[in-house]
C-alpha cells in the first residue's frame, strides 16, 4: 500500500562467513538497489538466548556491521542501524503484548523447537516466549511490507501479519470512523471520489481484486489527504478500520548452496568455517585440509564428487569447464585432489580480497563505522516515533 519498505535484523554473532555472505548479504546488495532498505543488529533478540552473557554484545555488533559494510552494503542505499539504540521497538513490544494471546507465542514452532535444541540454556522465559512478539515490532514499527528472511523464520512473518490484524481490528475503528473516512473520500476530489468509491463497489461486492489495485493506486497517488486520511481510506476500501499498522510479506531467500568445509551447513558451531575477514594463509590451508572422498585414499584411486564437500565448493565457484575438468578427472584418477582444490582456493581468495580490502577501511577508522550507525540510528528513530505516534493515539495513550 505505501512503496516497498524492506527490513531485515541480524543477531550480532561476531564475525560473518561464507555462508552467511551467499545465503543472506548477497541478497541484502541486490535488494538495497531494488527498495527502500533497513537493515539492523537484533541485539535484544541475542539476549534472549544470551542473556547470561551479554558482555561480547557490543564488540559482536561493531564487527558484524563492519562485514556488512565490507561485504558492500551501501550506507548511502540502506539505512544501518541498533536495536537496542531505537528503544520505540521496546515500547511497540510492551503495547502490543497487552493483546498478544499466549497460545499464539507457545504455538511458534521456533519456541518448542529451539528450547529442545539449545538444552544447555534454560529457555523457560519470559523474554525468549515473546522473541516473534518482538521481531513483530521490529517489522511493525517502519511498516515494513517486505522482509526478507529464511525459511525458518517464516512462521515469524506469519505471527507478525496476525499481530497486525488484530492490532488494526481492535484499534481501528476509532470513534467517528465511517464519518472520518467519508469525509476523506470527499478530499480526493469529484472526479477521483466517484471512481474510488465505484472501484470500492467492485471489489466489496464483486471480489473484483483489479478494482481493489486501481483504487488503491487512486490513494497512492492522492496529495492532498494526509497520512491519517490514507490509513482510513486502505482500510476503509477493503472493508475494515483503519490500517494503523502493515501487514509484512516474508521476502523468501533462496537457501545458499554454500556449504561448510566437512560438507554440512556451515555454521560457527560446527567449526566448519571461513569467516570473511579470515587471512588468505588460513583460508588457502583450510581449504587444502578439507576432507574429500574418503574412498580415495591414494592418488590413483577413482573418486566420486558427490561424496566429497570440494565438489560442492565447485557447484559454487566454478564454471562448466572447470566442473567437467573436476568430474572427469576425479573419476578416472586424473587429478589429484589437491589438484582440484586449487581453483576453488583462488576463486575464494578472488572473492574476498575486495570485502577484506573494504574492511581495512573501515577497521583502521572505527569512527567512520561509528557515524555510519548513529545516521542509522537517526534516520530508523524518526521513521519509529511516526508510527508510535499513531499506536498511541489508536490506543488512547496520546496524554500527557
Ligand atoms: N529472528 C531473526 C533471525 O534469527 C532476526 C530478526 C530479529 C529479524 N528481528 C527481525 C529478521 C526482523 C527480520 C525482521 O534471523
Ligand atoms: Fe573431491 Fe576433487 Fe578429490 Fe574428487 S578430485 S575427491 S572432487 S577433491
Amino acid at each position: 500500500m505505501y512503496a516497498d519498505r524492506v527490513l531485515s535484523g541480524m543477531r550480532p554473532t561476531g564475525s560473518l562467513h561464507l555462508g552467511h555472505y551467499h545465503g543472506v548479504l548477497k541478497n541484502w546488495l541486490k535488494l538495497q538497489h531494488e527498495y527502500e532498505c533497513l537493515f539492523f543488529v537484533a541485539d535484544w533478540h541475542a539476549l534472549t538466548t544470551h542473556y547470561d552473557n551479554p558482555l561480547s554484545l557490543e564488540e559482536h555488533t561493531w564487527q558484524m556491521v563492519i562485514d556488512w559494510l565490507a561485504a558492500g552494503v551501501d550506507p548511502n542505499r540502506a539505512t544501518l542501524f541498533i536495536q537496542s539504540q531505537v528503544i520505540e521497538h521496546a515500547e511497540l513490544h510492551l503495547l502490543l503484548s497487552m493483546m498478544t494471546p499466549l497460545g499464539w507465542l507457545e504455538r511458534v514452532p521456533t519456541y518448542k523447537d529451539q528450547q529442545e535444541k539449545l538444552t544447555d540454556k534454560d529457555l523457560s522465559t519470559y523474554g525468549f516466549l515473546g522473541y516473534p512478539l518482538l521481531q513483530s515490532a521490529d517489522i511493525l514499527i517502519y511498516r515494513a511490507n517486505q522482509v526478507p528472511v529464511g525459511e525458518d523464520q517464516v512462521p515469524h512473518i506469519e505471527f507478525s501479519r496476525e499481530i497486525a490484524r488484530r492490532f488494526n481490528h481492535l484499534y481501528g475503528k476509532e470513534p467517528g470512523y465511517e464519518e472520518k473516512a467519508e469525509a476523506a473520500v470527499k478530499k480526493l476530489g469529484g472526479k477521483k471520489a466517484k471512481l474510488y468509491s465505484e472501484l470500492r463497489n467492485r471489489y466489496q461486492e464483486q471480489g473484483d481484486e483489479e478494482a481493489l489495485e486501481s483504487a488503491r493506486a487512486i490513494l497512492g497517488e492522492a496529495q492532498n489527504l494526509s497520512l491519517g486520511d490514507k490509513e482510513r481510506l486502505y482500510g476503509h476500501l477493503e472493508g475494515g478500520g483503519k490500517m494503523i499498522l502493515t501487514e509484512p510479506e516474508a521476502l523468501l531467500t533462496e537457501a545458499s548452496k554454500m556449504p561448510g568445509l566437512d560438507g554440512q551447513k556451515m555454521s560457527k558451531s560446527y567449526h566448519n568455517t571461513i569467516a570473511l575477514r579470515e587471512d588468505p594463509e588460513t583460508v588457502s590451508k583450510k581449504i587444502r585440509t578439507m576432507p574429500t572422498d574418503p574412498a580415495r585414499v591414494r592418488r590413483t584411486d577413482a573418486g566420486n564428487p558427490d561424496k566429497c564437500p570440494v565438489w560442492q565448493f565447485h557447484q559454487v565457484y566454478s564454471n562448466d569447464e572447470v566442473k567437467s575438468w573436476v568430474t572427469q578427472g576425479c573419476t578416472s584418477a586424473g587429478i589429484g585432489c589437491i589438484e582440484c582444490k586449487q581453483p576453488v582456493i583462488e576463486a575464494v581468495l578472488r572473492e574476498l580480497a575486495p570485502i577484506q580490502e573494504r574492511a581495512r577501511a573501515y577497521t583502521e577508522e572505527p569512527d567512520l563505522v561509528r557515524n555510519i550507525v548513529a545516521d542509522g540510528c537517526e534516520k530508523a528513530r524518526d521513521l519509529a516515533r511516526e508510527t508510535m505516534r499513531d499506536v498511541r493515539e489508536a490506543m488512547g495513550l496520546n496524554y500527557g
